[in-house]
């Protein structure tokens, strides 16, 4: 008996071309509207989901990452833990991710264990983990960042750890034999954050300012070699450029102190010269309020002078960097003084982002803050309360949530190519618009899922290929040392 000719597939896998070892093709960005031809429901979008092209980059939808300390590097550099954490986030269809503040010089980090961009060494590290991102065809920018009074303390749990173990009540200034720096915090006025726990700052001098400036450049021109797509300045929770321009913080009395011009002074000079060097999209994190109006009244007191930062201030701020070509403004709030009274809540630093966005036409707004939910989040993009929304503390619990938001909204967007089996709920063609796939009567167990219940060999869309789940192997060997 003669067999017939086997047969043969005649294609390979697509790949990611240029990278170093063999990485697959996503075929279209992660959380991005599949063809509205097929998918109908896509034909009129959540406008979560909607993309959005800033100076050419096309983040495929609104649902953003929020910067987020991780105090888990040495010498400033990206490390294993950053290539799982930020490509996990790859992986989940974030529209935009954004690594945590990254100083510009070493005595601008928070802790000895942040992320820095002050020298080249840090280059290839932090590269290692964009090259994977923009292999899995994500958008990833980077928060540029000094702590100004805030530096040299250490991380949140290196603190507890002591205070649970020891009843530690005392300061929180890391010393020179861990790492820190107490001799050289630097901050706008000598004026420490918390007298006697925190470090005792010296007011900043013409020269260090002149020198930060020239430290953000280069950072900047590091960005550049990485291959970052967009920067954010932090201006934002009482770091220095906070600091700068905050009349609780900053009792300078040359040009970068005193009146308002002069302490938005050194964040708009920062803001002109990035934007003069870097092309792709810039935006600027501010904290809109220092949430002081219950102990010092009103923002402006009733000669004219300014109490506090507050939303007033943040919109003219907001404006001068709006001419600047600054892009977009991603608004935060508090941080700069212990008497804060945050008023939390879900969405609570919106009604902010909402003002800016009334009152400063010619910039994007992100606005953050315990915006946990599908709707929440689609709802404020949807009534034009601001363009995109960042999430952080939902991204450390939900990595998975802008798939399941497309799911619950009724959208369908792309999972990662290696994922896929798992969205078939979401990945339904139907022909409603923004019809949540519960309306649809689909459970849990329908579809593939349903059969890998009890058995553990499924056959997948009836086209003969059998898939083998549920046997599972040993744990893998970890081999704690490369060989
Ligand atoms: C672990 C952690 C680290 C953070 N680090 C930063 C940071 O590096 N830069 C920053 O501007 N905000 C930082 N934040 C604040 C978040 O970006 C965000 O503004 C805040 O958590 C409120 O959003 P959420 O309610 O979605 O968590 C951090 C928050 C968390 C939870």
């Amino acid at each position: 008996m003669t067999k017939s000719a086997q047969p043969i597939f005649p294609h390979g896998p697509k790949k990611v071309e240029g990278y170093h070892e063999y990485l697959a093709d996503q075929l279209q960005p992660v959380g991005s509207l599949l063809n509205p031809e097929e998918y109908k429901q896509n034909q009129d979008p959540p406008a979560l989901f909607k993309p959005l092209t800033i100076r050419g980059v096309e983040f495929p939808n609104r649902a953003w990452v929020a910067p987020m300390c991780q105090y888990s590097s040495e010498d400033g550099k990206a490390s294993d833990h950053h290539l799982v954490h930020l490509g996990s986030m790859a992986m989940r269809g974030w529209g935009s991710i954004m690594v945590e503040a990254t100083a510009v010089v070493p005595e601008g980090r928070i802790t000895p264990e942040d992320m820095g961009l002050w020298e080249d060494a840090q280059i290839a590290p932090l590269k290692r983990v964009v090259d994977y991102v923009h292999g899995l065809r994500g958008i990833i920018g980077i928060q540029l960042a000094h702590a100004g009074r805030k530096a040299s303390t250490p991380a949140p749990w290196t603190l507890r750890q002591v205070i649970e173990d020891e009843g530690y009540q005392g300061g929180t200034v890391v010393g020179e034999e861990n790492g820190g720096w107490p001799n050289n915090v630097q901050a706008p006025s000598a004026i420490s954050f918390n007298e006697g726990k925190f470090p005792n700052p010296v007011e900043a001098s013409a020269e260090y300012i002149e020198n930060l400036k020239k430290a953000f450049l280069e950072a900047v021109e590091r960005c550049e070699k990485i291959g970052f797509d967009f920067i954010e300045i932090h201006g934002a929770h009482g770091y220095l450029l906070h600091e700068f321009v905050d009349p609780i913080s900053n009792k300078r009395t040359d040009s970068y102190g005193g009146s308002l011009e002069n302490r938005l002074r050194l964040p708009l000079e920062l803001a002109q010269l990035i934007r003069e060097k870097w092309d792709k999209p810039l935006f600027y994190r501010l904290s809109a309020t220092d949430w002081l109006e219950e102990d010092l009244g009103p923002e402006k007191s009733a000669n004219g002078d300014y109490a506090w930062w507050g939303i007033e201030q943040t919109t003219i701020l907001t404006q001068k960097l709006a001419d600047l070509g600054v892009d977009l403004i991603d608004v935060s709030s508090g941080g700069n003084d212990l008497r804060q009274k945050v008023k939390v809540g879900p969405s609570y630093q919106l009604p902010f982002a909402e003002h800016v966005k009334q009152h400063v036409k010619n910039i994007l707004v992100g606005s953050v803050g315990i915006i946990t939910e599908p709707e929440q989040a689609n709802d404020i993009i949807e009534q034009g309360k601001s363009d995109v929304v960042f999430l952080a503390r939902e991204v450390l619990r939900n990595i998975d949530f802008p798939l399941k938001a497309a799911l619950e909204l009724g959208a369908a967007v792309s999972p990662a190519v290696q994922y896929e089996r798992a969205w078939t709920r979401m990945l339904v063609k139907r022909d409603h618009v923004k019809e949540a796939a519960h309306k649809h009567g689909l459970t849990e167990v329908q579809g593939e899922e349903g059969k890998k219940i009890k058995g553990e060999t499924v056959t997948v869309n009836g086209n003969g290929n059998s898939n083998t789940i549920g046997k599972r192997g040993p744990p893998p060997v970890v081999h704690s040392s490369v060989p």
